[in-house]
């Protein structure tokens, strides 16, 4: 456990570099893996999130290694295919990284045996499990499909036309993968458009995917061709630096080369309606993705309502948003939140206790957030269990910086899956983050005072 306490910041003035995205790090890493000949990635995400994924692929005998220049070869098995590992896939706190890998795995004639931490051991596989096993994938699992489970994949898989029940990009991308190997063409349909860097960056390789409107069509037996990678920064990681600056009056902060693909831009498109003054410069595509340099200035924020429609294309940034609108002048509300659920932790019940504890009035519905900002800082002097969720651990060290108490979260850990220097970047621009032996008992508990429906 790594206890830090977040206190009273002056204004955030400088730049910070934003670590690479981490929905591209592992595709690149995975469709590199399966490619004949060399990948080259540039601008790697370097988090514990990424070596999950490297590690497992290093095991199942692709070559990874780290050049000088800072940049990751891939030297995929292409033709040879992948071989069985010889131990546990440890996939830590990673639902891209298993969910994907068994998309991956399931097309080979392989077993792998698949763990993870008490968070990943917690959250739904059989959403990746029941379209796998369709194709052909045998499945051995915990009850209700949970981690540990065992993958034993097959070279003959059938195609499917899969309908997704949710919105999820991770399960969109397990089956085109799985299809890549399959015989025929495999049909997904997605009930609302998730982030596309799978088709993109298969096309990337060389392979042809087809997208009319929600359905994606890949035929299965193309071969990969190794290829130059270019990772844009995360807009999620920027989420966090970007509100702490809206939120510290006086605030000037400048991040570079951040991804602005639409999908991911909703809560860039919030923010502005909330009226945040960020100012998008220089925009341009980088390795095929949207990218722009970004200008922060601190700001007044008003509340907003968050239409369901817009969920998808900001799902890991309700935790930050909901810290914003804490912050707020008026009601937020947020709809649609279903999937928050069966994140890292159970992200509406997570944020709502902690919420709470700093002293925000709200109401938590089963896919609802309902915010009562009042244009100022709420009190803060919490201590927050984060669950081992590092969106939640961003977002409350990032509360602590304007509430009037310091906040107290219990592990800032898991934040190296995402963002590994984000404590230290962020001291460098003036926020004042710092480790602490505070504990849960030390702390003022404000919750009397809260409105609560669950
Ligand atoms: C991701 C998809 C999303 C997102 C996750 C990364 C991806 O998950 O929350 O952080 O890289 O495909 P779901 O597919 O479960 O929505």
């Amino acid at each position: 456990m790594d206890s830090t306490l977040s206190s009273k910041s002056t204004s955030l003035v400088g730049h910070i570099r934003i670590p690479g995205d981490k929905s591209i790090s592992h595709r690149a890493l995975m469709l590199g893996a399966i490619a004949e000949g060399e990948t080259l990635i540039y601008g790697l995400l370097n988090s514990a999130d990424v070596f999950c994924t490297a590690t497992a692929l290093k095991n199942m005998g692709v070559g990874v290694s780290n050049r000088q220049d800072g940049s990751w070869s891939i030297q995929g098995v292409g033709s040879q295919g992948l071989q069985s590992p010889k131990s546990f896939l440890d996939m830590g706190n990673s639902g891209t990284s298993v969910r994907l890998l068994m998309g991956l795995i399931a097309g080979y004639d392989i077993s792998a045996e698949l763990k993870g931490d008490a968070s990943l051991s917690k959250r739904p596989m059989n959403r990746v499990i029941d379209p796998l096993t369709q194709m052909g994938a045998i499945f051995k699992t915990h009850e209700k499909g949970y981690l540990p489970l065992k993958i034993q994949g097959i070279s003959e898989l059938s195609s499917i036309r899969y309908q997704l029940p949710m919105a999820s990009a991770q399960v969109k991308s397990a089956i085109l993968l799985a299809g890549l190997r399959a015989k025929g063409t495999t049909h997904v349909i997605e009930l609302e458009k998730t982030r596309d860097y799978t088709e993109t960056m298969m096309r990337t390789f060389g392979a042809h995917v087809e997208t009319d409107g929600l359905e994606i069509s890949l035929e299965g037996g193309q071969v990969l061709q190794g290829c130059a990678i270019d990772v844009p920064a995360d807009p999620s990681s920027a989420a966090f630096p970007i509100v702490a600056a809206l939120l510290c009056e006086g605030s000037e902060l400048t991040l570079n080369n951040i991804g602005i693909n639409e999908r991911r831009f909703g809560l860039y498109e919030t923010l502005l309606e909330m009226g945040a003054d960020i100012t998008f410069k220089n925009k341009r595509t980088q390795g095929g993705e949207p990218v722009s340099d970004l200008v922060i200035k601190g700001s007044a924020l008003k509340a907003v309502t968050v239409p369901a429609e817009r969920v998808v294309s900001m799902i890991d940034e309700f935790p930050i948003l909901a810290i914003a609108a804490a912050c707020a002048e008026g009601t937020t509300t947020m709809s649609g939140l279903a999937e928050l659920r069966v994140k890292e932790s159970d992200r509406l019940a997570v944020m709502a206790k902690g919420l709470i504890a700093s002293g925000v009035k709200l109401e938590e519905g089963h896919d609802t957030l309902t915010i009562y900002g009042t244009g100022h800082p709420p009190s803060g002097g919490a201590f927050i269990e984060t669950a081992l969720d590092h969106r939640i651990a961003m977002s409350f060290l990032v509360l602590g910086l304007v509430t009037n108490e310091p906040i107290t979260i219990d592990d800032a850990t898991p934040i190296r899956t995402s963002f590994p220097n984000f404590i230290e970047s962020m001291n460098d621009i003036g926020a004042e983050f710092q480790p602490t032996n505070k504990t849960q008992s030390d702390s003022i508990d404000l919750s009397h005072d809260i409105v609560r429906h669950l």
